[in-house]
Protein backbone atom coordinates (compact mmCIF):
# COMPACT_ATOMS: atom_id res chain seq x y z
CA UNK A 1 0.00 0.00 0.00
CA UNK A 2 2.73 2.40 1.06
CA UNK A 3 4.58 1.48 -1.99
CA UNK A 4 1.94 2.13 -4.62
CA UNK A 5 1.63 5.12 -2.83
CA UNK A 6 5.42 6.05 -3.31
CA UNK A 7 5.03 5.39 -6.75
CA UNK A 8 2.03 7.44 -7.40
CA UNK A 9 3.46 10.14 -5.83
CA UNK A 10 6.55 9.66 -7.68
CA UNK A 11 4.44 9.48 -10.99
CA UNK A 12 2.70 12.91 -9.99
CA UNK A 13 6.03 14.66 -9.34
CA UNK A 14 7.45 13.58 -12.46
CA UNK A 15 4.56 14.71 -14.65
CA UNK A 16 4.64 18.22 -12.93
CA UNK A 17 8.58 18.69 -13.61
CA UNK A 18 7.38 17.88 -17.07
CA UNK A 19 4.21 20.16 -17.25
CA UNK A 20 7.33 22.97 -15.64
CA UNK A 21 9.43 22.53 -18.47
CA UNK A 22 6.86 22.21 -20.95
CA UNK A 23 5.75 26.01 -19.46
CA UNK A 24 9.41 27.02 -19.30
CA UNK A 25 10.15 26.08 -22.46
CA UNK A 26 6.96 28.01 -24.09
CA UNK A 27 7.67 31.11 -21.86
CA UNK A 28 12.00 31.06 -23.29
CA UNK A 29 12.80 32.27 -26.66
CA UNK A 30 16.16 30.81 -27.76
CA UNK A 31 18.82 32.32 -29.89
CA UNK A 32 21.44 29.71 -31.39
CA UNK A 33 24.22 32.23 -31.75
CA UNK A 34 26.87 30.12 -34.10
CA UNK A 35 30.14 32.01 -34.14
CA UNK A 36 34.06 31.02 -34.80
CA UNK A 37 35.42 31.68 -31.14
CA UNK A 38 38.58 29.91 -32.22
CA UNK A 39 40.66 29.44 -34.77
CA UNK A 40 41.44 31.93 -37.50
CA UNK A 41 38.28 33.81 -37.42
CA UNK A 42 38.47 33.58 -34.09
CA UNK A 43 38.06 37.84 -33.57
CA UNK A 44 35.05 37.59 -35.33
CA UNK A 45 33.73 35.60 -32.60
CA UNK A 46 34.53 37.53 -30.26
CA UNK A 47 33.26 40.82 -31.35
CA UNK A 48 30.11 39.31 -32.08
CA UNK A 49 29.49 37.48 -28.97
CA UNK A 50 30.38 40.68 -27.00
CA UNK A 51 27.81 42.70 -29.17
CA UNK A 52 24.87 40.37 -28.69
CA UNK A 53 25.63 40.10 -24.96
CA UNK A 54 25.80 44.19 -24.79
CA UNK A 55 22.75 44.30 -26.69
CA UNK A 56 21.26 41.91 -24.58
CA UNK A 57 22.20 43.53 -20.69
CA UNK A 58 21.53 47.30 -22.50
CA UNK A 59 17.59 45.94 -23.56
CA UNK A 60 16.88 43.33 -20.98
CA UNK A 61 16.44 39.52 -21.53
CA UNK A 62 12.71 39.69 -21.11
CA UNK A 63 10.86 40.59 -24.25
CA UNK A 64 7.14 39.90 -25.80
CA UNK A 65 6.85 38.53 -22.59
CA UNK A 66 9.50 35.78 -23.34
CA UNK A 67 12.41 35.14 -21.94
CA UNK A 68 15.24 35.35 -24.14
CA UNK A 69 18.02 32.73 -24.07
CA UNK A 70 21.33 33.27 -26.13
CA UNK A 71 22.96 29.84 -27.08
CA UNK A 72 26.45 30.63 -28.16
CA UNK A 73 28.52 27.91 -30.17
CA UNK A 74 31.57 27.46 -31.68
CA UNK A 75 31.95 26.26 -34.92
CA UNK A 76 35.78 27.28 -35.47
CA UNK A 77 35.09 28.42 -39.19
CA UNK A 78 34.35 24.75 -40.34
CA UNK A 79 31.17 24.91 -42.22
CA UNK A 80 30.89 20.88 -41.46
CA UNK A 81 30.55 21.62 -37.80
CA UNK A 82 28.16 24.71 -38.40
CA UNK A 83 25.99 22.91 -39.89
CA UNK A 84 25.69 20.14 -37.29
CA UNK A 85 25.56 22.60 -34.73
CA UNK A 86 22.23 23.97 -36.25
CA UNK A 87 20.84 21.19 -36.50
CA UNK A 88 21.32 20.08 -32.92
CA UNK A 89 20.35 23.86 -31.89
CA UNK A 90 17.27 23.06 -34.25
CA UNK A 91 16.06 19.45 -33.24
CA UNK A 92 17.45 19.32 -29.81
CA UNK A 93 17.22 23.17 -28.14
CA UNK A 94 14.11 23.96 -30.17
CA UNK A 95 16.07 27.45 -30.99
CA UNK A 96 13.65 29.91 -32.23
CA UNK A 97 16.13 31.49 -34.60
CA UNK A 98 19.74 30.78 -36.03
CA UNK A 99 22.44 33.75 -35.95
CA UNK A 100 25.82 34.54 -36.21
CA UNK A 101 27.86 32.85 -39.24
CA UNK A 102 31.52 34.10 -39.29
CA UNK A 103 32.23 33.35 -42.88
CA UNK A 104 30.50 32.61 -45.94
CA UNK A 105 30.70 29.12 -46.68
CA UNK A 106 29.48 28.10 -43.14
CA UNK A 107 26.38 30.24 -43.61
CA UNK A 108 26.08 28.68 -47.09
CA UNK A 109 26.26 24.91 -45.40
CA UNK A 110 23.38 25.78 -43.03
CA UNK A 111 20.52 27.38 -45.23
CA UNK A 112 19.04 24.20 -46.17
CA UNK A 113 18.64 23.55 -42.58
CA UNK A 114 17.03 26.73 -41.88
CA UNK A 115 14.55 26.41 -44.65
CA UNK A 116 13.83 22.68 -43.78
CA UNK A 117 12.81 23.45 -40.49
CA UNK A 118 11.29 27.49 -41.31
CA UNK A 119 13.82 28.64 -38.59
CA UNK A 120 15.07 32.62 -39.34
CA UNK A 121 18.75 32.43 -39.99
CA UNK A 122 20.44 36.04 -39.39
CA UNK A 123 23.26 36.63 -40.97
CA UNK A 124 25.83 39.07 -38.51
CA UNK A 125 29.27 38.35 -40.46
CA UNK A 126 29.79 36.72 -44.29
CA UNK A 127 29.23 39.13 -46.91
CA UNK A 128 29.44 37.47 -49.85
CA UNK A 129 26.31 38.30 -52.09
CA UNK A 130 24.06 35.30 -52.78
CA UNK A 131 24.13 34.23 -48.88
CA UNK A 132 20.62 35.90 -48.93
CA UNK A 133 19.46 33.29 -51.94
CA UNK A 134 20.28 30.05 -50.48
CA UNK A 135 17.26 29.99 -48.50
CA UNK A 136 14.35 32.42 -47.99
CA UNK A 137 14.77 32.17 -44.06
CA UNK A 138 17.96 34.45 -44.47
CA UNK A 139 18.14 38.25 -43.13
CA UNK A 140 21.79 39.81 -43.05
CA UNK A 141 22.31 42.44 -40.97
CA UNK A 142 26.57 42.76 -41.80
CA UNK A 143 26.97 44.10 -45.63
CA UNK A 144 27.95 42.96 -49.06
CA UNK A 145 31.34 42.95 -50.99
CA UNK A 146 29.76 44.30 -53.73
CA UNK A 147 27.59 47.30 -51.82
CA UNK A 148 32.02 48.34 -50.68
CA UNK A 149 33.69 47.29 -53.49
CA UNK A 150 31.55 48.92 -56.01
CA UNK A 151 32.24 52.53 -54.16
CA UNK A 152 35.99 52.05 -53.93
CA UNK A 153 35.70 51.27 -57.60
CA UNK A 154 33.82 54.87 -58.24
CA UNK A 155 36.73 56.87 -56.23
CA UNK A 156 39.76 55.77 -56.98
CA UNK A 157 39.81 56.81 -60.53
CA UNK A 158 38.75 60.24 -59.58
CA UNK A 159 41.73 60.21 -57.18
CA UNK A 160 44.60 59.65 -59.51
CA UNK A 161 44.45 55.70 -59.17
CA UNK A 162 44.02 54.56 -63.48
CA UNK A 163 46.15 50.90 -62.71
CA UNK A 164 45.22 48.42 -60.05
CA UNK A 165 46.29 45.39 -59.37
CA UNK A 166 43.68 43.02 -57.01
CA UNK A 167 44.45 40.80 -54.24
CA UNK A 168 41.53 38.77 -52.79
CA UNK A 169 41.25 35.73 -50.61
CA UNK A 170 39.93 32.79 -53.02
CA UNK A 171 36.53 32.11 -51.65
CA UNK A 172 33.24 33.90 -51.76
CA UNK A 173 33.02 37.33 -50.78
CA UNK A 174 37.08 37.71 -52.36
CA UNK A 175 35.34 36.35 -55.70
CA UNK A 176 32.39 38.94 -54.95
CA UNK A 177 34.91 42.16 -54.43
CA UNK A 178 36.92 41.06 -57.45
CA UNK A 179 34.44 40.64 -59.60
CA UNK A 180 32.77 43.92 -58.56
CA UNK A 181 35.46 46.19 -58.28
CA UNK A 182 37.25 45.32 -61.83
CA UNK A 183 33.60 45.83 -63.77
CA UNK A 184 32.69 49.06 -61.98
CA UNK A 185 36.76 50.02 -62.38
CA UNK A 186 36.77 49.48 -66.29
CA UNK A 187 33.63 50.90 -66.75
CA UNK A 188 35.43 53.79 -65.02
CA UNK A 189 38.01 54.07 -67.75
CA UNK A 190 40.44 52.30 -65.21
CA UNK A 191 43.12 49.62 -65.95
CA UNK A 192 43.66 46.24 -64.15
CA UNK A 193 47.03 44.64 -64.62
CA UNK A 194 46.53 41.28 -62.69
CA UNK A 195 44.24 39.40 -60.63
CA UNK A 196 45.56 38.07 -57.62
CA UNK A 197 43.87 35.44 -55.04
CA UNK A 198 45.24 34.12 -52.08
CA UNK A 199 43.90 30.97 -50.11
CA UNK A 200 41.85 31.83 -47.66
CA UNK A 201 43.01 29.62 -44.62
CA UNK A 202 46.93 30.16 -43.78
CA UNK A 203 47.56 32.40 -46.33
CA UNK A 204 51.31 33.76 -47.15
CA UNK A 205 50.74 36.92 -48.43
CA UNK A 206 54.44 37.28 -49.49
CA UNK A 207 54.55 36.04 -52.78
CA UNK A 208 52.06 37.87 -54.07
CA UNK A 209 53.06 41.32 -52.70
CA UNK A 210 56.41 40.81 -54.10
CA UNK A 211 54.76 39.96 -57.97
CA UNK A 212 52.82 43.23 -56.97
CA UNK A 213 55.69 45.46 -56.15
CA UNK A 214 57.21 43.94 -59.84
CA UNK A 215 53.80 45.12 -61.56
CA UNK A 216 53.95 48.80 -60.27
CA UNK A 217 50.18 49.48 -60.54
CA UNK A 218 49.28 52.83 -59.18
CA UNK A 219 47.39 50.72 -55.89
CA UNK A 220 46.42 47.65 -54.87
CA UNK A 221 43.27 46.42 -54.33
CA UNK A 222 42.64 44.18 -51.38
CA UNK A 223 40.27 42.25 -49.92
CA UNK A 224 40.92 39.70 -47.03
CA UNK A 225 38.45 38.80 -44.07
CA UNK A 226 38.58 40.48 -40.57
CA UNK A 227 41.39 39.20 -39.07
CA UNK A 228 43.75 39.39 -41.57
CA UNK A 229 44.46 42.70 -42.82
CA UNK A 230 47.41 43.38 -40.52
CA UNK A 231 49.71 40.91 -41.86
CA UNK A 232 48.40 42.43 -45.20
CA UNK A 233 49.73 45.77 -43.74
CA UNK A 234 52.90 44.41 -42.44
CA UNK A 235 54.35 42.53 -45.19
CA UNK A 236 53.34 45.16 -48.04
CA UNK A 237 55.23 47.96 -45.86
CA UNK A 238 57.88 45.48 -45.12
CA UNK A 239 58.98 45.11 -49.07
CA UNK A 240 58.77 49.06 -49.33
CA UNK A 241 55.71 49.15 -51.64
CA UNK A 242 54.20 52.53 -50.32
CA UNK A 243 57.73 54.13 -50.86
CA UNK A 244 57.88 52.07 -54.48
CA UNK A 245 54.49 54.58 -55.13
CA UNK A 246 52.47 51.78 -54.86
CA UNK A 247 48.89 52.98 -52.48
CA UNK A 248 46.95 50.42 -50.83
CA UNK A 249 43.22 50.63 -51.33
CA UNK A 250 40.62 47.76 -50.54
CA UNK A 251 37.28 47.30 -48.92
CA UNK A 252 37.34 48.40 -45.29
CA UNK A 253 38.05 44.44 -43.93
CA UNK A 254 41.59 45.02 -44.16
CA UNK A 255 41.48 48.00 -42.28
CA UNK A 256 39.70 46.33 -39.77
CA UNK A 257 39.57 48.53 -36.66
CA UNK A 258 39.42 45.40 -34.31
CA UNK A 259 43.28 45.56 -35.78
CA UNK A 260 43.94 48.80 -37.21
CA UNK A 261 45.41 50.38 -33.60
CA UNK A 262 48.11 47.77 -33.68
CA UNK A 263 49.09 47.92 -37.66
CA UNK A 264 51.30 51.36 -36.90
CA UNK A 265 51.98 54.63 -38.64
CA UNK A 266 52.67 52.89 -42.04
CA UNK A 267 48.84 52.57 -42.41
CA UNK A 268 48.43 56.46 -42.31
CA UNK A 269 46.52 57.56 -45.47
CA UNK A 270 44.74 53.94 -46.36
CA UNK A 271 42.04 54.94 -48.01
CA UNK A 272 38.99 52.12 -48.16
CA UNK A 273 35.10 51.88 -48.24
CA UNK A 274 33.00 50.23 -45.55
CA UNK A 275 30.02 50.37 -44.16
CA UNK A 276 31.13 50.85 -40.45
CA UNK A 277 33.74 52.64 -38.83
CA UNK A 278 34.16 53.06 -34.68
CA UNK A 279 34.96 56.72 -35.63
CA UNK A 280 31.73 57.05 -37.24
CA UNK A 281 30.30 60.22 -36.31
CA UNK A 282 27.01 60.32 -34.61
CA UNK A 283 25.49 60.01 -31.25
CA UNK A 284 24.43 56.92 -31.58
CA UNK A 285 27.57 55.56 -32.33
CA UNK A 286 29.63 57.29 -29.80
CA UNK A 287 27.31 55.75 -27.32
CA UNK A 288 27.69 52.16 -28.41
CA UNK A 289 31.45 52.33 -29.07
CA UNK A 290 31.51 53.72 -25.75
CA UNK A 291 29.22 50.93 -24.02
CA UNK A 292 30.98 48.76 -25.75
CA UNK A 293 34.59 49.53 -24.56
CA UNK A 294 33.34 49.80 -21.00
CA UNK A 295 32.07 46.26 -21.26
CA UNK A 296 34.98 44.67 -22.64
CA UNK A 297 38.29 45.86 -21.02
CA UNK A 298 38.69 48.85 -23.55
CA UNK A 299 37.87 46.50 -27.25
CA UNK A 300 37.06 48.34 -30.26
CA UNK A 301 34.27 47.54 -31.52
CA UNK A 302 34.66 46.60 -35.71
CA UNK A 303 32.12 45.98 -38.32
CA UNK A 304 31.67 42.47 -37.03
CA UNK A 305 30.26 44.06 -33.63
CA UNK A 306 27.86 46.12 -35.24
CA UNK A 307 26.56 43.60 -36.94
CA UNK A 308 25.57 41.41 -34.49
CA UNK A 309 24.11 44.59 -32.50
CA UNK A 310 21.94 44.98 -35.11
CA UNK A 311 21.06 41.74 -35.72
CA UNK A 312 19.77 40.97 -32.10
CA UNK A 313 18.01 44.32 -32.66
CA UNK A 314 16.59 42.82 -35.48
CA UNK A 315 15.96 39.70 -33.53
CA UNK A 316 14.10 42.00 -30.21
CA UNK A 317 11.82 43.42 -32.73
CA UNK A 318 10.60 41.13 -34.63
CA UNK A 319 10.07 39.32 -31.38
CA UNK A 320 8.25 42.47 -29.72
CA UNK A 321 5.65 41.98 -32.70
CA UNK A 322 5.02 38.88 -32.66
CA UNK A 323 5.34 38.15 -29.08
CA UNK A 324 6.53 34.33 -30.11
CA UNK A 325 3.68 33.51 -31.81
CA UNK A 326 3.25 31.92 -35.07
CA UNK A 327 6.85 30.31 -35.28
CA UNK A 328 9.64 30.87 -37.69
CA UNK A 329 7.48 32.27 -40.49
CA UNK A 330 5.88 35.51 -38.20
CA UNK A 331 9.23 36.21 -36.98
CA UNK A 332 10.57 36.26 -40.45
CA UNK A 333 7.91 38.36 -41.67
CA UNK A 334 8.62 40.86 -38.88
CA UNK A 335 12.37 40.66 -39.39
CA UNK A 336 11.55 42.04 -43.09
CA UNK A 337 11.41 45.35 -43.87
CA UNK A 338 12.68 46.91 -40.51
CA UNK A 339 14.32 50.34 -40.46
CA UNK A 340 16.29 52.25 -37.84
CA UNK A 341 19.29 54.17 -36.63
CA UNK A 342 21.89 51.92 -36.04
CA UNK A 343 25.93 52.94 -34.63
CA UNK A 344 26.69 52.49 -38.74
CA UNK A 345 24.03 55.40 -40.02
CA UNK A 346 20.41 54.43 -41.04
CA UNK A 347 19.53 50.96 -42.03
CA UNK A 348 16.95 48.70 -43.42
CA UNK A 349 16.23 45.26 -44.77
CA UNK A 350 15.11 45.51 -47.98
CA UNK A 351 11.56 42.99 -47.65
CA UNK A 352 11.91 41.91 -50.92
CA UNK A 353 15.93 40.60 -50.75
CA UNK A 354 16.36 40.46 -46.62
CA UNK A 355 19.40 42.46 -46.90
CA UNK A 356 20.91 45.10 -45.98
CA UNK A 357 20.19 48.57 -47.79
CA UNK A 358 23.22 50.80 -46.02
CA UNK A 359 25.20 53.82 -46.45
CA UNK A 360 28.68 53.09 -47.42
CA UNK A 361 31.89 55.51 -46.65
CA UNK A 362 35.05 56.63 -47.64
CA UNK A 363 37.52 56.70 -45.07
CA UNK A 364 40.96 57.32 -44.96
CA UNK A 365 43.28 55.78 -42.16
CA UNK A 366 44.30 59.27 -39.41
CA UNK A 367 45.63 59.65 -35.82
CA UNK A 368 43.15 61.02 -33.75
CA UNK A 369 43.87 61.94 -30.47
CA UNK A 370 47.08 59.59 -30.79
CA UNK A 371 44.75 56.30 -32.26
CA UNK A 372 44.73 55.10 -35.48
CA UNK A 373 41.02 55.13 -37.10
CA UNK A 374 39.20 55.14 -40.38
CA UNK A 375 37.96 58.63 -40.72
CA UNK A 376 34.75 59.00 -42.80
CA UNK A 377 35.28 61.77 -45.47
CA UNK A 378 32.57 60.57 -47.95
CA UNK A 379 29.37 58.86 -48.79
CA UNK A 380 27.24 56.83 -50.92
CA UNK A 381 23.69 56.35 -49.47
CA UNK A 382 21.67 53.86 -49.17
CA UNK A 383 23.14 51.11 -51.38
CA UNK A 384 21.57 47.88 -52.20
CA UNK A 385 23.74 45.14 -53.07
CA UNK A 386 24.51 45.56 -56.47
CA UNK A 387 25.00 41.64 -56.64
CA UNK A 388 21.20 41.20 -56.59
CA UNK A 389 20.58 42.91 -59.97
CA UNK A 390 22.91 40.19 -61.32
C1 LIG B 1 33.50 37.25 -44.86
C2 LIG B 1 34.31 37.13 -43.74
C3 LIG B 1 34.96 38.23 -43.26
O1 LIG B 1 35.74 38.14 -42.17
C4 LIG B 1 34.81 39.48 -43.86
O2 LIG B 1 35.48 40.54 -43.36
C5 LIG B 1 33.99 39.60 -44.98
C6 LIG B 1 33.34 38.49 -45.47
C7 LIG B 1 32.81 36.05 -45.41
O3 LIG B 1 33.31 34.94 -45.26
O4 LIG B 1 31.74 36.22 -46.01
Amino acid sequence: MQKRHFLHATALAVLALGATAAVAAEDTFKIGLILPMTGQQASTGRQIEAAARLYMAQNGDTVGGKKVELIVKDDTSIPDVTKRMAQELVVNDKVNVLAGFGITPSALATAPIATQSKTPLVVMAAATSSITQASPYIVRTSFTLPQAAVSMADWAPKNGIKKVVTLVSDYGPGLDAEKFFVERLLFNGGQVTESLRVPMRNPDFAPFLQKVRDLKPDALFVFVPSGAGAAVMKQFLERGMDKAGIRLIGTGDVTDDDQLNDMGDGALGVVTSHHYSTAHPSLVNKKFVEAFQKANKGMRPNFMAVGGYDGMRVIYEALKVTKGQGGGDALLAAMKGQIFESPRGPMFIDAQTRDVVQNIYLRKVQKQDGQLYNVEFDVIKDVKDPGKNK
